[in-house]
């Protein structure tokens, strides 16, 4: 029973602010999960290439990225940004903003905090918000902020996960612990965001990235799940060796690791 406890109360919560604050300290962290699906997914789009693909904005846009991590989307898509664009990336890490802005995308770069925008209200055509919604303490209030900024028909391009997400990665680390499969608590997935965002915007659609993950490849996995909550809270750098290990010998049975992916885009329209 005890174990059970243990991990029950371990569960992770995206939204705590002090586990984002330290997973979100800098880039590494992002760039060992973000290597672990450019290197074994099985689409032939790039991840950052297919969002790009769903931006239909004017062709003098105003975009605001919240929570823009690295700023892969801009760097990965650069020679596609339209030199009259004007960006504004932000994320309330500063260590973030930092890796940002030495990429040398050409942008205004800020420190903020998705609940309390500093900007000027209905002046975007878009805000981008990917893989952060889920972090924000009160989503509601950042919706708001969203809303706020664009102007009247302006979009949200909000990237998320589904509930299946890495779902046999977590089979893969609970076993190693013994203990229950877990996935992270999240208030902000592909199923559950629509009902979310219809409250703010006049029109949502959510669409669907078709990719999965064929690992062939040890280490790019094992420091997967060394950045985060799972390898930094419940395995801890003693047991690293050992999960190697593990590892190495799932692969070598089975000659791949498959891991479903589900991960997809949300664009709601300001009304
Ligand atoms: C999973 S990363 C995603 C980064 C980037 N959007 C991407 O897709 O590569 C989440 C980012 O959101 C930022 N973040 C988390 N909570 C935030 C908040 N309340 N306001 C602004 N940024 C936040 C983190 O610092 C981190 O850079």
């Amino acid at each position: 029973m005890a174990p059970r406890l243990v991990w029950c109360a371990l569960r992770m919560n995206l939204a705590d602010p002090a586990f984002v604050k330290d997973q979100y300290r800098d880039g590494a962290n992002l760039d060992a999960r973000i290597a672990l699906h450019e290197r074994f997914s099985t689409s032939t789009r790039d991840w950052h290439a297919w969002l790009f693909d769903h931006f239909d904005l004017p062709d003098d846009a105003r975009i605001l990225e919240i929570g823009c991590g690295t700023g892969a989307l801009w760097h990965k898509n650069r020679a596609r940004v339209p030199t009259v664009w004007r960006l504004t990336l932000s994320d309330f890490s500063l260590g973030m903003v930092e890796t940002a802005r030495a990429t040398g995308v050409s942008a205004d770069l800020a420190q903020s905090d998705a609940q309390t925008l500093p900007f000027r209200a209905a002046c975007f055509d878009a805000v981008i918000a990917n893989h952060m919604l889920y972090h924000v303490p009160d989503l509601p209030r950042a919706l708001r902020e969203i809303r706020r900024m664009l102007k009247p028909g302006g979009k949200l391009y909000a990237a998320t996960n589904g509930i299946a997400h890495m779902r046999e990665y977590f089979q893969l680390v609970s076993n190693f612990l013994g203990s229950e499969p877990s996935v992270p608590l999240t208030q902000f997935t592909l199923e559950n965001g629509a009902d979310q965002l219809v409250k703010h915007f006049a029109r949502v659609e959510r669409f669907d990235f078709d990719s999965h993950l064929e690992v062939t490849e040890v280490e790019p996995l094992v420091a997967y799940a060394m950045s985060g909550f799972t390898g930094k809270q419940l395995i801890g750098n003693r047991r690293v060796e050992t999960l190697r290990r593990y590892v190495a010998e799932r692969i070598a049975r089975d000659g791949v690791f498959h891991i479903t992916k589900a991960a997809g885009l949300f664009v709601a329209r300001a009304g």
